[in-house]
């Protein structure tokens, strides 16, 4: 065998040989690279005689060409099985069960948020909303708390910074500004709820400087007492599944209605733990009342043709209760420990239609 032939056999092997694209290269750079075999005899027919050359010529331009094919088809030969060996590993068994390790839960104030919204949305109420950032006229003056009013230092206020007139804007303390923006731009019958984020400079067990509270207000010409009372005992029963919770509607006063009610859910405290509709004890769980003619004016509705009620209560404070979680400060400090225990998984959350079983 001349030994053009033996190095083709040899280089050839040598490609068939490689198994990976690497490998294939270093098989390349041997052959035809710079200082490879073949670049090497390719350089040596210009030493050899014309007659020399017209024979050693074609048969190293073809050595050349063979080995040159040959790497071309083994590197299409690997592409392909790399490309195989991927779409092999990357198969998803679509018929696998679903992973038992979730990740996220819902939150209690969202999972008591969609049962409160349920089960007003069932009595006829529409979903309202308002800044987090408020006006000194929509927190407290348009709710019958002019600046002077002694009111005012019981909520805590987060101020902004003063504006060039004097005036400051602040983290609304509570959802009744939401009661004036709706009165302001719609016209009775209104009948709405409005949940969201409230904010004071307050922190222990049962505070914390963000919390979230739920308003309703009702107002057209004939509504009174009577549909208040109506309407919170409905939503307590629906909200504890108690049918025989009972209720006590204690006088009580915010400047922004009149008369005005704090509502308490018979409970008991033995034992340390809190359980709802038993017991001889008593749980303030909400403000209400009848609106204030003053905030009516205020809205440019007329008090002499419009009536009507509103309340405000807590909901991370109803879900405290309804789920037993003692720390409000827990809420909010998203430990994943805390999530994963007081949770709710996405396809097992109680519902109104289901109950808590
Ligand atoms: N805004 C009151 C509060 O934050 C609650 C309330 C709302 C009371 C509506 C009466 C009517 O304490």
């Amino acid at each position: 065998m001349s030994d053009v032939e033996k190095l083709k056999k040899d280089l050839i092997s040598a490609v068939e040989a490689a198994r990976d694209e690497a490998a294939l290269e270093a098989v390349r750079i041997a052959a035809l690279g710079r200082k490879g075999k073949i670049t090497e005899q390719l350089k040596g027919l210009g030493a050899m005689s014309a007659e020399e050359r017209k024979v050693a010529g074609p048969a190293l331009n073809g050595l050349k060409q063979a080995v040159g094919a040959a790497i071309e088809a083994r590197k299409a030969a690997l592409e392909d099985a790399a490309l195989d060996a991927r779409l092999a590993g990357e198969t998803v068994d679509v018929t696998l069960p679903v992973r038992p390790r979730h990740e996220g839960t819902i939150h209690p104030v969202s999972q008591v948020l969609d049962e409160t919204i349920a089960i007003f949305a069932d009595m006829g109420f529409h979903v309202a909303e308002g800044p987090h950032i408020e006006d000194d006229f929509h927190n407290f003056t348009a709710l019958n708390m002019p600046p002077e009013h002694p009111a005012r230092q019981e909520h805590d206020t987060f101020y902004f910074n003063e504006k060039p007139d004097g005036s400051r804007m602040l983290l609304r303390t509570h959802t009744s500004p939401v009661q004036i923006r709706t009165m302001m731009d719609q016209r009775p019958p209104i009948r709405i709820i409005a949940p969201g984020r409230t904010f004071r400079c307050d922190s222990d067990q049962t505070h914390t400087p963000m919390f979230h509270q739920i308003e309703g207000l009702v107002i057209d010409e004939t509504t009174h007492l009577g549909h208040l009372k109506w309407c919170l005992e409905e939503f307590c029963k629906a909200f504890f599944e108690i049918d025989n919770l009972k209720m006590r509607f204690r006088a009580s006063h915010f400047p922004f209605t009149e008369p005005s009610m704090e509502v308490d859910i018979g409970c008991s405290f033995e034992g340390g733990a809190i359980k709802i509709g038993a017991g001889d004890d008593w749980l303030e769980i909400l403000g209400s009342g009848m609106v204030h003619p003053n905030v009516l004016a205020h809205c440019n509705v007329d008090p002499d043709r419009y009536q009507g009620f509103a309340f405000g209560m807590g909901l991370d404070r109803l879900a405290m209760l309804k789920y037993g979680i003692p720390d409000l400060r827990a809420f909010f400090e998203a430990d994943l420990r805390w999530l994963r225990h007081y949770g709710f998984r996405a396809l097992q959350v109680p519902t109104l239609g289901g109950g808590l079983t």
